[in-house]
């Protein structure tokens, strides 16, 4: 805004204050022609303000703390006694016709009753912004990395676009290994590929981090398959390694029932079953009791008892792949197996984020359909 009779009596009187400081006697007849002008300035502002908040503003302008009219009266006590009255008395003129302009003004505008702001129905509900909310497969994610955390692990991360040995050569698997086949495998060029799994986050964060190791891996993955309402050529899995002196399958057991009672309720019991991978040895797979049946392997009521479709029946859902760290994995970065032992395990978590929340085609999860998403 460019500056207005207001702004110009203002700067009048600043200017007139200077002088009058300087030299009380010679100072008087400019500032007292400076005052005049400014409650004249005042007054005019007050009566062009066009609306009850236009006024609010003028007012608030005219009267605020570092306002001129303030000004004027904190300098009174800088004058010799007999020049302090004139300056007081002409502030308090301005103040004085200020007050009655703005009343004045004030009714006409009709604005008494809305001093206190415009007409506001305090009942009415807030309107909301719209706000996003973390994908329902990133509150998974967060949720099972939350418990690694309070068991002393941290979250480490690798990137999705792997090559030949990091997904497959430094885990032990076979140079003619059916998942190195394009069958399974979404290969880039040249041996870079798609990671098909998180294990290979194991082999960086062993070749950047000395051990003791206790880290988690959550991320996405990949895998060349034929799309179905449990299959999907991306999923999610969540890795962990732990690697120190003298970790045992104990060490291992006692972890993921740990991790399954925090994440599935109190109430679930594990087991342990026999399995096969190359960068594991021995290797295993863990069930937990059923989230649906409890356990039972069965829904429905006692006179209509029907086969929990979750666990088909068995009362056990599959959570996870483990196993003890293979020497030969070790080796391949450069960490003494004699010295050093560890646990590792893998786990998809969209599965059981839909055994959770009753999704029944993985698909839905990354079709970002804001039907489906803003269910949860
Ligand atoms: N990488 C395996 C998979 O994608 C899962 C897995 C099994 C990871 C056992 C592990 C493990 O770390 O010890 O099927």
């Amino acid at each position: 805004m460019p500056p207005g009779p207001l702004d110009h009596a203002e700067e009048r009187v600043r200017s007139a204050l200077d002088a009058l400081l300087r030299d009380p006697a010679e100072g008087w007849p400019e500032m007292e022609a400076a005052a005049g002008g400014l409650e004249a300035a005042g007054r005019a502002a007050i009566a062009t303000a066009q609306t009850p908040e236009e006024l609010d503003a003028t007012e608030l302008r005219l009267l605020k703390q570092k306002g001129v009219l303030n000004l004027l009266l904190r300098s009174v006590g800088q004058l010799p006694a007999e020049r302090r009255k004139p300056l007081g008395a002409a502030t308090h003129r301005c103040r004085a016709a200020w007050g009655a302009a703005l009343e004045e003004r004030r009714a006409a505008l009709g604005a008494v009753a809305t001093r206190r702001g415009p007409a506001l129905d305090l009942t009415l509900p807030g309107r909301r912004p719209f706000t996003g909310r973390p994908h329902i497969l990133s509150q998974v994610r967060d949720e099972l990395v939350e418990i690694f955390h309070g068991m002393g692990f941290s979250t480490y991360e690798g990137p999705e676009v792997e090559d030949d040995h990091h997904n497959f050569g430094a885990l032990n698997f076979a140079p003619h290994h059916p998942a190195r086949d394009a069958h399974d495998t979404l290969f880039v060029e040249g041996g870079v590929l798609l990671r098909t799994h998180t294990s290979p986050v194991q082999i960086r964060a062993m070749e950047n981090v000395p051990p003791p190791l206790r880290m988690v891996f959550p991320g996405r993955v990949y895998r060349a398959e034929q799309l179905d309402p449990t299959h999907a050529a991306e999923f999610h899995q969540i890795e962990g390694l732990y690697v120190d002196r003298g970790v045992s399958m104990a060490h291992l057991k006692g972890t993921l029932t740990a991790f399954a009672r925090a994440f599935l309720g109190a109430h679930t019991r594990t087991r342990f079953r026999p399995s096969y991978f190359p960068f594991t040895e021995p290797s295993g797979e863990m069930d937990a009791t059923c989230v649906v049946c409890r356990g039972t392997g069965q829904v429905g009521t006692a006179e209509a008892p029907a086969r929990c479709g979750a666990c088909k029946g068995t009362g056990w859902l599959e959570i996870l792949g483990c196993g003890m760290v293979h020497p030969n994995v070790f080796r391949a970065v450069g960490i003494d197996p004699e010295e050093w032992t560890g646990f590792a395990f893998g786990m998809g978590y969209d599965r059981i984020a839909m055994l959770r929340y009753g999704i029944r085609d993985i698909r839905y999860f990354l079709e970002n359909d804001l039907r489906f998403l803003e269910q949860f």
